[in-house]
């Protein structure tokens, strides 16, 4: 690869702006917003239109210890994200996040974001799952709600900001690769436009990849379908690590047999879960918080109700959401939007009937190591466990394809569009701290889109081979059955074979339309070419762990493992190879908590 700077990389057209944002949810859009208020030269590249990035469908609220409804406080927030995290997070960056949670739920009030009120005027916050007050001890309201739409208001706020502030949208514009030079540096990335099928350099001094999870690799999703893990894949693809990839979150309500999201907020608001004998199950696995344990506990309790028989309907395949006794008023002002999916997607109209419900996959806790600053981080773990950093200059991560890693093996409901908007702020003021705009262009590589370009030359002269559907189903599949809410040695066995085998013939992609217009089979290709990589990493990474921690529910391994697996998994792409690095626990801080059994 040659190191000259070059005006026209691979023959491309090419722009060049400070900073280069991937994608328009919340996490692009608060870092977005933070540079471009700074007079930062930024461009947001997107996939689809901002207001339908991800972030719109996130339903019961953002999580900040404001103390509206009672006491509360961010060290209490923290100790329920370590303990939800399974002590999997660190601790650093959680109590970064819970401290910074209140102002940054402010800035978004002062921006316009309509929540709801309390009848003195402050924001009206909800119950959510694994929110304690006093460090367990019953549960606390925390979730800073907009009725059922909490998402949808906070991504059209910040929208509205970033046009007023002149941040520059690309729209319908997909990034295909990073580049990296002769020192590693990232210095942009190669992208193309949907509806012309131009090919064009992105050069920028501050590449920010915010593309979201990759629900999209499970058949049964609450993501939308452009979560195809497209940073996670550009990111293997360049030699950086992916992080604690086995950590998937199955949300315990997805509308049985459609997947939509049912929020969380139905129990906050007094829902509750039933069995086939009409029993609310939950008091039993869950004593102190009931339906408002963590996520993979409710999950766990559910396919165990499942699996021994008191699983609702003809097939006794899922279980019930009953919310009819708290009256139509509080359904019809609180929570709309679920009436409208019940009606829409279950046939039930919740003020009367109870709505079917199963766990369905919902969030990616892993993703590609960064600090708090969202700069991305290869640690040297060679030796094993030595830890130390080597910063990826130029390329930062923040929102669910990141992991800085507060979420640990298991993320409360609320943290993450709290993740979004406090990481995206602290990656737009580290930017603007160091003076982005005066730092210099670093050196790019003249063949530096030599690969994308070959991989699009390939999908256009292939004339025969696998389909695009056919290849994405095989990956959602193998992700389904091998890598569920229950897992074993056997199970993940034959999934690393199956994934391994899917990615062996993936050269065999093959889209029938060879127009460069408007062509959505081979954005799917292309999309497919970055699920494949988060798959494996998946697979690879959750067949290693030797025990069950958080999400991770491993039967032939049913305890927690502190002593040999308290630590990050890394996943390299590269040889498939698999690394690990120390959890940050700082036992001397006053803010930690050491590990303890997780009862609730
Ligand atoms: O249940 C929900 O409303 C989802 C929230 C979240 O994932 O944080």
């Amino acid at each position: 690869m040659a190191d000259v700077i070059s005006h026209n990389i691979s023959g491309l057209k090419r722009r060049r702006f400070d900073s280069v944002i991937v994608g328009a949810g919340g996490a692009g859009m608060r870092c977005a917003l933070q540079l471009a208020q700074s007079d930062v030269n930024v461009a947001v590249l997107s996939k689809v239109f901002p207001t339908r990035s991800h972030t719109v469908a996130a339903q019961g609220g953002i999580g900040a210890s404001l103390g509206n409804m009672s006491e509360d406080n961010w060290y209490w927030h923290m100790f329920d994200t370590v303990k939800g995290s399974d002590y999997l997070g660190d601790q650093d960056a959680i109590e970064f996040m819970c401290r910074e949670a209140s102002s940054a739920v402010y800035e978004l009030e002062h921006y316009g974001m309509p929540f709801d009120r309390n009848e003195d005027g402050t924001i009206y916050q909800r119950p959510f799952g694994g929110h304690t007050a006093n460090l367990g001890e019953k549960p606390v309201q925390r979730a800073c709600a907009a009725a059922d739409r909490t998402g949808h208001a906070l991504l059209h706020t910040l929208y509205q900001r970033n046009v007023a502030a002149n941040t520059k949208f690309f729209i319908e514009w997909m990034a295909l690769d990073l580049v990296r030079n002769l020192d590693g540096d990232c210095v942009g990335v190669v992208a193309l436009e949907m509806e012309t099928g131009e090919v064009m350099f992105f050069e920028s001094k501050a590449t920010v990849l915010a593309t979201g999870g990759a629900g999209r690799i499970w058949a049964a999703s609450t993501n939308a379908f452009i979560n195809t893990g497209d940073g996670a894949g550009m990111a293997a693809r360049s030699g950086i690590p992916l992080q604690d990839m086995e950590f998937w979150q199955f949300h315990p309500t997805g509308v049985a047999g459609a997947g939509v999201l049912i929020t969380e907020g139905v129990r906050g608001e007094g829902g509750v879960l039933l069995n086939s004998d009409g029993e609310r199950f939950m008091e039993r696995y869950a004593p102190t918080l009931k339906d408002l344990a963590p996520r993979d506990f409710v999950s766990r309790s559910m396919g165990q109700e499942i699996n021994e028989g008191r699983g609702c309907g003809e097939n006794k395949d899922h279980v019930l959401l009953k919310l009819d006794h708290l009256g139509s008023d509080k359904i019809l002002k609180k929570l709309p939007s679920i009436r409208e999916i019940a009606i829409k997607f279950a046939n039930v109209d919740p003020i009367k009937d109870p709505i079917p419900v199963v766990p369905t996959i919902h969030y990616q806790m892993g993703g590609i190591p960064t600090d708090i600053n969202g700069q991305v981080v290869v640690p040297d773990c060679s030796d094993g466990m030595k830890g130390t950093h080597g910063v990826v200059e130029g390329l930062f991560a923040i929102g669910e394809c990141a992991c800085v890693s507060v979420h640990g093996a298991n993320r409360l409901g609320t943290n993450s569009l709290l993740d979004l908007i406090v990481f995206g702020r602290a990656t737009g003021r580290y930017l603007v701290g160091k003076n982005i705009t005066n730092d210099k262009f670093r050196s790019v590589p003249i063949d530096g889109a030599d690969k994308p370009l070959q991989r699009l030359k390939k999908l256009e002269s292939k004339q025969s081979g696998m389909g695009v559907l056919e290849m994405g189903n095989a990956i959602r599949e193998a992700s389904q059955q091998y890598c569920g809410v229950f897992r074993n040695s056997s199970l993940l066995k034959e999934g690393v074979s199956r994934i391994l085998d899917i990615d062996n013939n993936l050269g065999d992609i093959f889209v029938k339309d060879k127009s460069s217009v408007f062509n959505t089979a081979r954005i799917e290709a292309l999309e497919v070419f970055n699920m494949i990589e988060v798959a494996k990493a998946t697979m690879l990474s959750a067949e290693a762990r030797k025990e069950s921690r958080g999400a991770h529910s491993h039967d032939d391994f049913p305890e927690r493992d502190d002593r040999n697996w308290m630590r990050h998994t890394l996943w390299f792409s590269d040889k498939n190879r698999l690394d690990y690095k120390p959890v940050i626990l700082k036992p001397d801080s006053v803010a930690s908590f050491a590990p303890k059994k997780r009862t609730f």
